[in-house]
């Protein structure tokens, strides 16, 4: 089978490292410390946090999901639905059904992933008012046994209409509930920041904040290594270096590209051209996305897109960049760039332009 996972949070075996990072999170939640934790995505964050709750002296895991939340209502059933499913197996889960009787919870469980799946009554839509109540319901939850509470990609919240209202009703109950520690996640940095440290933001300055880093070559490289040996399979620290760089060192995509190779490879000593197999089976794999991106472009943003594929997108709006990218005016480079940034096909992290997806970038010059 193959060892390699990507995409969904690893815990216990499948962890690699954080020994520091590991110990510091535990610290806080165990002392009710309000924590805000970044970094880029795929890189560990939601992964680090689980096994640091997992990890702590007793404290349970009420896990919200906010990706891609639009409204209010939606955040009152993320959080009422993570309730549920956590105290399903508890004698409380009754009195729980009966405080929400009035959206209807029915609880079923998939049959396919025998997951417990929770819906309420899609008829009746929670306004503001609903979220100190649904924050209560936290609170009782924490009385009975300790509970640290994560809001996983956080900075969608501001994708709300009224999402300043609903920061100020969150951020005004949360700080009275003192023995609960709430872990705030998020990738994209900018969003954040104006969450947690613009002045006017009800979060400002309300929680500490931790960066997720890469893991480092040493420490994660001979992880992988041994995932290869468990399978009788070698491979050298040549044909890694050039998976970390191709994967800008993300940890998320390094097991992408591990898993491709492992597709590709049978025998005892991986060598390096398997690496362009396992590429190519990537490509394969994601080509549909690829060509769905490419289909949402105009000519300008595809040739900005191409221009930083190939040259990467340190000084896009620099003279020899617009050169080489064909463009005679910085203001179209500028539009070209927020709207890739818009669909999330590059992020800006320090002054750099990056594809959010290497694999697509490696796709680009090959395809064009
Ligand atoms: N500590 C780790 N050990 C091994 N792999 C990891 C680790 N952290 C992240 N990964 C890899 O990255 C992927 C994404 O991790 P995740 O925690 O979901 O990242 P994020 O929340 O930052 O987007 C995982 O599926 C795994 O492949
Ligand atoms: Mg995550």
């Amino acid at each position: 089978m193959n060892p390699f996972k990507y995409g969904t949070i690893v815990s216990g075996k499948d962890f690699c490292g954080r020994k520091t990072l590991l110990k510091q999170i535990i610290g806080y939640i165990e002392s009710s410390q309000h924590i805000v934790i970044l970094g880029e995505r795929r890189v560990g964050k939601s992964s680090v946090v689980y096994e640091a709750v997992l990890k702590c002296n007793g404290e349970r895991l009420l896990y919200v999901d906010l990706l891609g939340i639009k409204s209010i209502d939606a955040l009152c059933r993320r959080i009422l639905r993570a309730i549920v499913v956590l105290e399903q197996k508890t004698g409380w889960f009754d009195k729980i059904i009966k405080t929400l009787s009035y959206l209807r919870p029915t609880i079923s469980v998939d049959p396919i992933t025998s997951m417990p799946t929770v819906s309420f009554d899609a008829s009746v839509e929670m306004k503001a008012n609903s979220i100190p109540e649904v924050l209560t319901l936290i609170e009782s939850l924490g009385k009975k046994r300790p509970v640290a509470v994560v809001f996983d990609e956080f900075q969608d919240i501001l994708n709300l209409e009224d999402s300043h209202e609903a920061l100020a009703i969150l951020r005004s109950k949360i700080q009275f509930q003192g023995n609960i520690p709430y872990i705030f996640v998020g990738s994209i940095r900018h969003k954040m920041d104006e969450i947690f440290t613009h002045h006017d933001s009800p979060f400002f300055k309300s929680a500490i904040p931790l960066t997720v880093a890469p893991l480092s070559y040493e420490e994660f490289s001979k992880f992988l290594k041994k995932k290869f040996t468990m399978g009788q399979r070698k491979i050298d620290d040549e044909v890694l270096e050039k998976v970390f760089k191709i994967a800008n060192n993300i940890p998320g995509d390094i097991q992408q590209l591990c898993e491709a190779i492992w597709e590709v490879t049978t025998e005892k000593k991986i060598s390096p051209d398997k690496l362009k197999n396992a590429i190519e089976l990537i490509f394969a794999r994601e080509q549909k996305s690829y060509e769905n991106y490419i289909s949402l472009l105009t000519n300008i943003q595809l040739k900005c897109l191409m221009a930083i594929a190939k040259e990467g997108g340190n000084s896009v709006f620099s003279i020899s960049f617009m050169k080489s990218a064909g463009f005679n005016n910085p203001s179209s480079v500028r539009r070209a760039i927020t709207r890739l940034t818009k669909l999330n096909i590059l992020f800006e992290s320090g002054g750099e332009y990056k594809f959010i997806n290497p694999f697509f970038r490696a796709w680009l010059p090959y395809k064009g």
